[in-house]
């Protein structure tokens, strides 16, 4: 289970908005998500059109009794559709900083109560904090609790100017942890047409380096009408630029997320692009691949068959292929993609040939 805070203790940058539209995209994708609403306001419950009875358990209930009074967390969830929970909130919750004030484990209780959430149901895979704008008790226990944090930042001269505080909450955060806290920074609100937009992006992109995600939520009316209607993106416009953006900032993260816990140099991902495109004997010889969307044609050329090009088949998704029955021995072979030769990129072995370039070279035993 892989827990992400959404957080900034600067107000109305795009804090519950993500939270929801990325939980929902993450569900949307199979993913079993959780999404926790750890603001008194709680905008990240209606915004998602849950209504609490009278009386409801919440989250305050679980973070605020003490061991033997709390209730377990599964009754409390609120189920959205078949991926998406929601842990609720109200304001209730804002009497919480006061009664954990003498409690030492008050920065902790959520993460003990996620723990037990995950032993008990490892179904759940991830799980995403909409924090409240301070850096009171509940925002600390959401940094004690996750495993990543995003730090959405609206473009404004006081974002910026607030991204200094982040950055010094975070270092002294991290030399307490016993993991390290995988920080990313999110452009929201964001006006890619303005020459300020741009400004603003360079600067954090300054600041934050590779820990910049690469999608920008772009500024869109029909997010507000979504969290008006009780809905996220996913439900509400699915259709919509808005959409798109959450859905590229889900994939974009679930990637980084892959990348972080299969880490591998660029030569591990040729070689898993080699075994899987690159020449390998089937049934009848062996069989090349190539990968091109746009190529009108793609052809073989080789010493298998005196360098007389041969037609690929054409597969779905730019994919071609072509089974060459040949015995075993050492051949050098291109691709011809369009009138044009080139060698096989999912083949790390070359050899130089008579013209100055490199013809792939396949060793058949
Ligand atoms: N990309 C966007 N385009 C247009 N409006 C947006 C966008 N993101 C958020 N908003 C709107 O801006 C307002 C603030 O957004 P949101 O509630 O997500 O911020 P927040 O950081 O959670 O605020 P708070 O600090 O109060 O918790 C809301 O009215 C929301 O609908
Ligand atoms: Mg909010």
């Amino acid at each position: 289970m892989r827990v992400i805070a959404v957080a900034n203790q600067k107000g109305g940058c795009g804090k519950t908005t993500t939270s929801i539209n990325l939980a929902a995209c993450l569900a949307h994708l199979g993913k079993q998500t959780l999404l926790v609403d750890l603001d008194p306001q709680g905008h990240s419950t209606c915004g998602l059109g849950v209504q609490l009875e009278k009386g409801a358990l919440t989250l305050y209930d679980l973070l605020g009794f003490r061991e033997a009074l709390r209730p377990s967390v599964m009754p409390i969830l609120k189920q959205v559709n078949s991926c998406l929970y929601l842990l609720p909130s109200d304001g209730v919750l804002n009497a919480l900083e006061e009664d954990l004030a003498n409690s030492p484990d008050r920065d902790k209780r959520l993460k003990r109560e996620l723990d037990i959430l995950e032993r008990e149901n490892p179904d759940f895979e991830y799980v995403i904090l909409d924090c409240p704008p301070n850096l009171g008790v509940l925002t600390f226990n959401a940094l004690e609790a996750a495993d990543d944090l995003i730090i959405p930042i609206e473009p404004s001269f006081f974002s910026l100017h607030g991204l200094a505080k982040i950055s010094e909450t975070i270092q002294h955060l991290q030399i307490f942890r016993e993991t390290r806290l995988n920080v990313y920074a999110l452009l929201t609100l964001f006006d890619s047409d303005t020459t300020f937009g741009q400004e603003i992006y360079e600067e954090v992109l300054a600041h934050f380096q590779d820990q910049l995600l690469r999608t920008v939520i772009h500024n869109a009316i029909v997010l507000k009408e979504a969290s008006s209607a009780g809905q996220s993106i996913v439900e509400y416009a699915p259709e919509s630029s808005a959409f798109r953006d959450y859905f590229h900032l889900a994939v974009e993260y679930l990637k980084r997320d892959w990348q972080r816990r299969f880490p591998m140099n660029e030569l591990g991902w040729k070689n898993i692009l080699h075994r899987h495109y690159g020449p390998r004997s089937v049934l009848g010889g062996v069989l090349f691949q190539a990968i091109n969307e746009k190529a009108e044609i793609v052809e073989i050329a080789g010493d298998f068959n005196q360098w007389i090009p041969e037609a690929m088949q054409k597969r779905p998704n730019g994919l071609w292929q072509k089974v060459i029955p040949i015995h075993p021995g050492k051949y050098r072979y291109k691709f011809i993609v369009d009138g044009e030769w080139q060698i096989d990129p999912y083949q790390p072995v070359q050899r130089q040939n008579e013209y100055g370039t490199v013809d792939s070279y396949l060793e058949l035993v």
